[in-house]
């Protein structure tokens, strides 16, 4: 048994650095599934960061892991900045009371709408992802009367080792620009005057990357591209290194999570610095994986000549992750039931799908009874943010936030 997680007796506790939490208290009186937030792991998480890369660096949450507002205004104390995806997270940046000047806009596909919404009063950095894009943004700028700060998203072709639905840096992917689009880059710059300023470069290679050699590599591959850029005379002033580190879902093991950033920072830090440049990072998963939990209570067992089957009042329209491809999340019962020996079973939701289950072949400590609540770990990141309303099933699952 992990350390964070551990059972006194037959109940389930959540290690903690003030108290330990006995989570059944937390499940007590409601009546649907919800996540339980605790930002303690956030905090220590984003402190560990600003610490690997330095107070010089800028550290933007990837607010499309987790954008409860509770949880951005903790980014904002700890004085992280945000990385946005849509008008609609920019709108929920500005609510959580991020300045403009913290904000950085991702994204393959922005609108026109959330365009001006970034530039009437501009943003820090607008990522652009293609020259289409380049020249709409320059466009909105000139008839606003503004200079849009933009930073080009190269993609570096790095083949990362994780989900192909995850990779993102790979010449396969949509996101991104190679060599091959820098002289139109270019043009447009040059066509978009002063309506239009280069300040950086940015990438990410992927989410939940376990080996930062990937990393690494996206970013010695992009380095010429930004000495590209400065000897034009663009006077390029951050490298954003991206985010994309994972953490691991079969244990509590934080220390290796912990020194793949410590090992990323190392490796990075000296040859950004002879470039002259601010860093920037954009991670989310890292940071608020490990802060959630989603907590469900058990609506039937049903044993079959192939399988047992745990039916729980959640599934993929509150926790995407398995489903989608397939995500491994560990599984606890609150309480365990002592009597029988370990219960191996699919942990599954109420979803007329197939692909509906959050857990196959999980051994459960004990068979559960009807009623009984069941722990789905580590899942803060892609969690509620992908929910639906799939079959018509609620999506609103109450949250509690910060557990002291
Ligand atoms: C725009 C953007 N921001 C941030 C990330 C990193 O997210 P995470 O750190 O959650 O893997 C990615 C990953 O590809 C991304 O494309």
């Amino acid at each position: 048994m992990s350390e964070r997680f551990y059972y006194k007796g037959e109940d389930l506790f959540l290690a903690r650095s003030s108290q330990d939490l006995e989570l059944k208290k937390f499940a007590d009186g409601h009546e649907q599934a919800f996540y339980l937030y605790d930002l303690e792991p956030f905090e220590e998480r984003a402190q560990h960061y600003i610490s690997c890369f330095g107070p010089e660096a800028r550290i933007h949450y990837a607010m499309k892991a987790n954008s409860h507002p509770e949880i951005l205004k903790r980014a904002r104390d700890l004085g992280l900045g945000v990385d946005l995806v849509s008008g609609g997270e920019l709108q929920k940046a500005l609510n959580a009371g991020f300045s403009r000047e913290q904000m950085i806009f991702s994204g393959v596909g922005k609108s026109k709408k959330d365009l001006e919404l970034a530039l009437q009063d501009p943003i820090s950095q607008i990522n652009v992802e293609s020259p289409m894009e380049l020249d709409r943004i320059g466009e909105i700028a000139k008839s606003l009367k503004k200079c849009a700060r933009v930073a080009f998203r190269y993609n570096p072709n790095v083949n990362a080792d994780t989900h192909p639905y995850i990779r993102t840096g790979f010449k396969e992917n949509k996101f991104g620009m190679d060599e091959s689009f820098l002289p139109e880059l270019t043009d447009l710059l040059k066509r978009h005057g002063e309506n239009v300023r280069l300040v950086g470069l940015t990438l990410h290679i992927g989410s939940q990357l376990l080996n930062v050699d990937s990393s690494v590599e996206a970013v010695e591959k992009t380095i010429p591209v930004y000495r590209y850029f400065n000897d034009l005379g663009h006077k390029l002033e951050s490298f954003d290194v991206g985010g994309g580190l994972g953490i691991d879902y079969h244990s509590d093991n934080y220390e290796s999570e912990f020194q793949r950033v410590e090992e990323f920072a190392r490796r990075v830090r000296p040859q950004l610095k002879s470039l002259g440049c601010r860093i920037f990072a954009e991670p989310g998963r890292f940071l608020v994986a490990r802060s959630g939990i989603l907590l469900a209570q058990v609506e039937y067992i049903k044993k079959t000549a192939y399988k047992n089957f745990v039916i729980l009042n959640t599934g993929m329209h509150h926790l995407m992750r398995p489903s989608l491809y397939k995500a491994y999340h560990r599984i606890l019962p609150l309480k365990k039931r002592a009597e029988s020996s370990s219960f191996l079973c699919d942990v599954v939701g109420p979803v007329c799908e197939s692909s509906d289950v959050l857990g196959y072949d999980v051994s459960l400590e004990g068979e559960p009874q009807q009623g009984d609540w069941l722990a789905i770990l580590d899942t803060g990141a892609y969690g509620a943010v992908m929910a639906s309303s799939y079959n018509s099933f609620s999506r609103e699952l109450e949250v509690c936030i910060d557990l002291t």
